[in-house]
């Protein structure tokens, strides 16, 4: 018996509602040293200023056009921010699914959901996707797959949305008595859309090749999956209504005028209220957990998913083309099993570049968040919290691309995107379940 499905149209964001980057660019700086970036912007005080990334090789910067010819050192990789942005978001004819819902829908009536779905090209992954549309289409997948997926809630953010997540399952307590558990989590931070679209391709591919492939099948019927595509549902909806390059969620501070909280600053280990003020993108809070996503994640895997064993955790960000391994928080601090994480971090990147080519340099994640030349700034990382608390292994995927377009990737890069990460998902899940670990 199927529950009554409604269909929600998602809000279109108007062209007059957000934010104008007609006058900015970004600059790419060839160094490591955040520092000295920072240095040379320190004379701009007045204007706003964003690090993008700060990698092992550069840190690109979005600057004003008209401070641009005096930075030393600024190699422009974006100078029509504008265009860029406005090249992300699908057209208005291109948005609505409704059409395509109700017709999957119908189809399902008379066949079965495999006959339905498999072989078809899904137009869900031919844009990216508004909130409503996303959660319409995970509804989809658990009216289509009743007997593997249930949604459920895991909290609330502040603004009163739902943060949802989807167990995966073929229940199948024979084969996974322990309930080995892989946790995937998507847009921590919003801006980041490709690892929101990546999260959802996932969840497609495991959910249609089971029973159809030898693979999925297997995955599924020994592995249970967690997987929260938003993971930032109020900052992810900012960036459709407001301001495209929002990256943290949108809680109040003690500061009235500026909102949010970097969700990846939140999370209770080796928490640091860096000195940073409640205006800059990685605002920590002023306590371990104050971000209501973080803490809301941590009471529903600690109450609600206690008796799951969590043996990977794979967390997706953008950009930079990354595998990052723990710590974040300090390059002094040794991971355990330190041989088995790089043949396991080594392993997605090779995974990846035999799908597509595509090269994803290996590094610790304290590197990449500059963490031993910025104390503090690698600190109350989601990777850290939950490899040394919750998960055996743990990784941080930066996906595509290295700074064509930044966080802005055109839409059709998410099915190549998709498959190559899944390419390193099934790793992953062999990895895990390779009995010889
Ligand atoms: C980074 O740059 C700053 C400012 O130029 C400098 O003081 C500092 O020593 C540099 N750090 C490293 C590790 O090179
Ligand atoms: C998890 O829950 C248990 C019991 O509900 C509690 O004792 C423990 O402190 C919690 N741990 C964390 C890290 O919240
Ligand atoms: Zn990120």
């Amino acid at each position: 018996m199927r529950g009554v499905f409604t269909f929600l149209v998602g809000v279109t964001a108007t062209a007059n509602a957000l934010s104008d980057y007609s006058d900015q660019k970004v600059c790419r700086f060839h160094t490591k040293n955040v520092t000295e970036v920072k240095l040379k912007l320190q004379k701009y005080q007045d204007v706003s200023t964003d690090i993008w990334t700060r990698s092992s090789q550069f840190v690109d910067v979005r600057v004003p056009a008209n401070i641009v010819a005096e930075l030393e050192g600024c190699e422009v990789i974006i100078g029509d921010l504008k265009d860029t942005i406005a090249q992300t978001y699908p057209s208005a004819e291109a948005q609505s699914l409704e059409k395509h819902f109700e017709e999957v829908q119908q189809l399902l009536q008379t066949q079965d959901p495999f006959s339905v779905l498999k072989g078809r090209h899904d137009i869900f992954f031919d844009q990216f996707r508004d909130l409503d549309t996303i959660y319409t289409w995970l509804d989809l997948m658990e009216l289509t797959f009743p007997e593997l997926v249930k949604i459920e809630l895991v909290g609330q953010t502040y603004e009163g949305r739902d943060m949802k997540a989807l167990h995966i399952s073929a229940n199948n307590q024979a084969l996974n008595p322990e309930k080995k558990t892989i946790i995937i989590t998507g847009g921590v931070h919003a801006r980041e859309w490709i690892g929101v679209s990546t999260a959802c391709y996932f969840i497609y591919e495991l959910l249609t090749g089971y029973g159809a492939n030898k693979r999925e099948t297997k995955y599924l019927n020994h592995l249970d999956f967690l997987i929260v595509p938003v993971f930032n549902p109020d900052g992810y909806v900012y960036t459709w209504s407001h301001d495209r390059l929002w990256r943290k969620n949108r809680q109040q501070t003690y500061y009235p005028r500026c909102f949010g909280i970097d969700i990846d600053h939140s999370f209770d280990f080796h928490w640091t209220g860096i000195q940073d003020f409640p205006c800059s993108e990685d605002y920590s809070g002023e306590a371990p957990f104050e971000a209501l996503e973080s803490e809301s994640w941590n009471n529903y895997i600690n109450e609600s998913k206690s008796e799951y064993t969590i043996h990977g955790y794979l967390d997706l960000h953008s950009y930079s083309q990354e595998v990052l391994y723990p710590y974040a928080y300090s390059c002094d601090a040794l991971p355990r099993d330190l041989e088995n994480l790089l043949e396991l971090s080594y392993g997605l990147a090779k995974a990846i570049r035999r799908k597509s080519g595509k090269n994803y340099k290996v590094l610790s994640s304290c590197e990449d968040r500059g963490s031993d030349l910025t104390p503090g700034l690698g600190s109350g990382s989601a990777l850290d919290y939950m490899y040394h608390h919750r998960a055996h292994w743990g990784v941080q995927l930066k996906l595509r691309d290295t700074g064509n377009h930044g966080f802005l990737l055109p839409a059709k890069y998410i099915n190549p995107v998709g498959k190559e990460a899944y390419g390193a998902l099934k790793y992953f899940c062999d990895f895990i379940l390779n009995p010889e670990l």
